[in-house]
């Protein structure tokens, strides 16, 4: 299976959002997403910011007065394709100079923050460099710039969601009914193998009370299911209005009291932040759907010690007992990196064993890729190429073969869908299960945005078909 991050590094394509400001609407806008959830969210919030400029959403390049790439610099592969897109929009740019025209690029995002002035150096037709802390500056960046170009990879002491523009209700409903909330950004875990404490800087979470406004702002505009993100979701610690720390199980428990809002997801979390009150969330929240993104990377205990984990391979099996205990039916997806510096067999062994043992739902995995200024990096026992892709490929089949008998145990059972849009065919109506499956059923148009329950009676590779139950009917 592709992971959400490799399928996201292809263009984020929702449906560009009419603009606001009607008439003040002059110049189109481009912004090209890649990697996490987080950089989808990030994306939307840079429109937002430029609307009131006069900025409105377009999907062609060839239409776009400002171009922006959203950028991920997880593994290596992820990085480079930033310069194979620059290298396309600087023809675009000449193009455009020769008919008497400009196109601004600018690069945000992770590679943004780990490059910075860099990538002026590697491609000079870049107009603007902004990091994922600074991009509610994208306005005056974009004015700096009609100079020369700008960079602002600060980490700025004001906390950007709190300067924010806040989309209109006619944005938020061409971007669909379930939405993305950013309530916790950064990580203070620093494994051995990952940037992201470096480009995301240091663990920091949203006031509760800005939290629930946004949550209560899209439920209004007909939003149906939000997947609250952070990087360390789980470590949430946000304040609440007399000032106390609320956890995640808190957050949950207080976003489920917003009526007309029916799904509750949370990603990505780190198993030694899942506390006992949000495991027991996930038996008491109703509107909590019981699936769960746990990445553990390793069954081998030396592989996590030198992952800087800091938990064992037994520590996960007991914690996802203790899940599952609390919520029978929950489904579990985790991530997993293969020939990390030092992996032996033996450890990739150990690794086949966890995911026997837990048997996932899906899974992502992924071919160590050492990335500059990460200890992982500075190692000298690296895996060879054909080790990891050997290993990557045996990996997948055993988890394929768990998501593939996953997919088929729902047929014959009744599970929830929540129909977001017109199926493939003319009286489809097609949605998702609670574990995030892809569902078509016979049904009307009208029942869009509705929680209905369906009858799986058929699975195939990638979606399953039902039938309405006669209460649903
Ligand atoms: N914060 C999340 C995920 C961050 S990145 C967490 O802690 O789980 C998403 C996934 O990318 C990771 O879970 C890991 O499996 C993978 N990843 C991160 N760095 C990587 C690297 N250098 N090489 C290969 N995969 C990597
Ligand atoms: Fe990266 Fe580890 Fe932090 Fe996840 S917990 S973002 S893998 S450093
Ligand atoms: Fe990539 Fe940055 Fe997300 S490195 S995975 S875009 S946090």
């Amino acid at each position: 299976m592709k992971s959400d991050l490799e399928a996201a590094l292809v263009k984020t394509d929702w449906t560009p959002a009419p603009s606001d400001q009607g008439a003040k609407a002059t110049k189109k806008l481009l912004v090209k997403s890649f990697g996490c959830q987080m950089n989808v969210y990030d994306a939307a919030r840079m429109a937002d910011v430029l609307a009131p400029e006069g900025f409105s959403e377009t999907a062609a390049p060839e239409d776009a007065d400002l171009v922006i790439l959203n950028t991920c610099h997880i593994r290596e592969k992820a990085s480079e394709k930033v310069f194979s897109e620059l290298g396309r929009l600087r023809r675009l740019k000449e193009e455009r100079r020769a008919e008497g025209k400009d196109l601004r690029i600018a690069v945000a995002g992770c590679v943004a923050q780990a490059e910075g002035g860099e990538i002026l150096r590697k491609q000079r037709a870049v107009d603007i460099v902004v990091g994922p802390q600074s991009y509610h500056r994208l306005p005056e960046l974009v004015r700096l710039a009609a100079d020369g170009p700008v960079i602002d990879t600060d980490f700025p002491v004001e906390d950007k969601f709190n300067h924010l523009t806040p989309p209109s209700e006619d944005r938020i409903r061409t971007r669909g009914l379930t939405a993305f909330l950013t309530v916790q950004e950064g990580c203070d875990k620093f494994c051995s193998f990952c940037v992201v404490p470096y480009t995301r800087g240091a663990e920091a979470s949203r006031d509760v009370e800005r939290i629930v406004a946004e949550a209560e702002a899209l439920t209004r505009a007909g939003v149906r299911e939000i997947t609250l993100l952070g990087q360390n979701v789980n470590a949430f610690h946000g304040r609440g209005e007399s000032n106390e720390v609320w956890s995640l199980a808190r957050l949950i428990e207080r976003l489920s009291e917003i009526d007309g809002l029916a799904r509750l997801r949370y990603t990505t979390s780190h198993p030694n932040d899942m506390t006992d009150d949000l495991i027991r969330a996930h038996g008491e929240a109703a509107k909590l759907m019981p699936f769960l993104h746990l990445p553990v990377q390793s069954g081998s205990d030396r592989i996590l010690a030198a992952m800087n984990r800091k938990h064992r391979a037994e520590d996960y099996l007991r914690l996802v007992e203790k899940i599952r205990a609390a919520r029978p039916d929950i489904a579990l997806s985790s991530d997993f990196i293969v020939g990390f510096p030092g992996e032996t067999d033996e450890d990739f062994e150990a690794t086949l064993a966890l995911i026997r043992a837990v048997d996932f739902a899906s899974t992502f995995y992924f071919k160590y890729s050492p990335r500059p200024g990460t200890p992982g990096a500075e190692r000298e026992d690296h895996v060879a190429e054909e080790v990891k892709a050997e290993r990557l490929a045996r990996l997948g089949e055993k988890v394929e073969a768990q998501r593939q008998a996953f997919n088929r145990a729902l047929v014959g059972r009744t599970v929830d869908v929540l129909f977001e849009k017109p199926g493939r065919r003319p009286g489809q109506i097609a949605g998702k299960s609670p574990y995030l499956q892809a569902v078509q059923a016979d049904g009307p148009d009208s029942m869009i945005g509705d929680v209905a329950a369906v009858e799986i009676v058929e699975c195939g590779s990638n979606s399953l078909f039902g039938r309405l139950t006669e209460e649903a009917r």
